[in-house]
């Protein structure tokens, strides 16, 4: 598996940096081919000769010699995966926040491969509200994230923070290059993701409260999987994922139009908010409030039904999944949807509470074998659950 890839090791500043020589061995030992690269932490740590030995390439640990010498670009460009071993909480940082200030977080900003981090800090440094923040951004971004373990460290300090070990650390690896680990290679998948805004004039919208954080987890979560993903999204807050062709739409007319532009797909994931209804008559200039006047009378009309028409489409995607928004009786509902939209499965989630903009989502997956529910967990956790299901359908 590991046998020629190629896998450039980031070396950042922590005391257990001298583990990295230890991974370097197994990978080297599997055939993988290794190219170091040292941040100013890291090579307080460690030395550049003994990476450069025991990797048995050129070490990198400067943005201006490397240009010289490579490039940058071409260092992100070339490794089939990027792991950084030790993460100090300094990068892990500078990455959560698209940094690019030294050669190692130039490299994780421009690559397009896996990245893998193994964090090792003190415990309170790795429980600090901001490092949880930062890790939260990289997993939402696809980034695989190993230990840390709890254990003895260099300071007399119990709690989480220990550097995974070597041998776990080469397991990781593996597994992120494993073909199985990128099941959709080859795949199309449309998904759709927040709220549409239905004109009223040229000042004023319907909209709702979706947040696009379900919809865009799903696309990131599909693309880590290999898959080649077009994201069709109303108007949200939340950044675009990774490595995803995004098309921003307003209404839902234009939704639909992006997505049969989109198509053919293999896969079509269908989570936008879509108005079920639109003003039959936008009007053309602000509706202005006249002393003494009744309050306007808005005229809606039916939405195009974009799951029911992609569902019956000339180049209907092999896999179609709506999404029902329900406040009560919500597995009811979303089975009577799939019948009725003729779509392969929906996920069904209850919205009566702070689903909509919030953080976690409790699912219930209705497929033509029935109903799984599933526990309630993070957004992104649904989401490469989802995606994990999904490439078991298609495999
Ligand atoms: C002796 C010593 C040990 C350190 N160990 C760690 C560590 O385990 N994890 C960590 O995140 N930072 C650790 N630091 C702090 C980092 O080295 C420091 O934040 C540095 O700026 C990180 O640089 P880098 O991002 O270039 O790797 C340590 C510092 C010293 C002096």
């Amino acid at each position: 598996m590991l046998a020629n890839r190629q896998i450039l090791l980031i070396v950042s500043g922590s005391i257990s940096a001298y583990k990295a020589l230890e991974l370097t061995r197994l990978l080297r030992k599997a055939g993988a081919i290794v190219t170091g690269v040292l941040t100013a932490g890291g090579a307080r740590f460690v030395t550049r000769e003994a990476l450069a030995g025991i990797t048995g390439q050129r070490v990198h640990d400067d943005l201006w010699a490397a240009e010289a010498e490579i490039g940058h670009i071409r260092l992100a460009r070339l490794p089939d995966a990027v792991v950084v071993v030790p993460a100090s909480a300094d990068l892990l940082a500078r990455m959560a926040h698209g940094l690019a200030d030294d050669l190692a977080s130039t490299i994780l900003l421009a690559t397009r491969a896996p990245v893998l981090v193994a964090p090792a800090m003190n415990p309170a440094m790795w429980e600090h509200a901001a490092t949880r923040a930062n890790m939260a951004a990289l997993r939402a971004r696809g980034v695989t994230v190993i230990g840390p373990g709890v254990g003895a460290m260099a300071e007399a300090e119990s709690g989480a923070g220990r550097l995974a070990e070597p041998d776990d650390i080469f397991a990781a690896v593996a597994g992120l290059l494993a073909p199985s680990a990128r099941p959709l290679v080859g795949r199309h998948a449309l998904v759709t993701s927040g709220p549409t805004h239905e004109p009223i004039d040229p000042v004023r919208y319907i909209a709702n409260r979706s947040s696009g954080k379900q919809g865009h987890a799903i696309a990131t979560a599909l693309a880590a999987l290999g898959a080649r993903v077009t994201l069709v999204c109303g108007p949200v807050a939340v950044p675009d994922p990774p490595g995803v062709t995004v098309h921003r739409i307003e209404s839902a007319r234009e939704m639909l139009a992006a997505c049969e532009a989109a198509l053919p797909a293999d896969i079509a994931v269908m989570a936008a908010a879509v108005a079920d209804w639109r003003v039959a008559r936008e009007a053309t200039q602000k509706l202005k409030k006249e002393p003494g006047a009744a309050a306007p009378t808005l005229t809606m009309a039916l939405n195009p039904d974009i799951l029911a028409t992609l569902s019956h489409h000339a180049q209907r995607p092999g896999l179609v999944i709506g999404f029902a928004a329900e406040t009560e009786r919500v597995v009811e509902h979303a089975t009577a949807k799939r019948l009725r939209k003729g779509c392969d499965w929906i996920v069904a989630n209850d919205v009566s509470g702070d689903v909509m903009g919030g953080d976690a989502n409790r699912v219930h997956v209705i497929t033509a074998n029935g109903v799984e529910d599933w526990p309630e967990m993070p957004k992104d956790a649904v989401a490469g659950r989802l995606a994990a299901r999904i490439a078991e359908a298609l495999r």
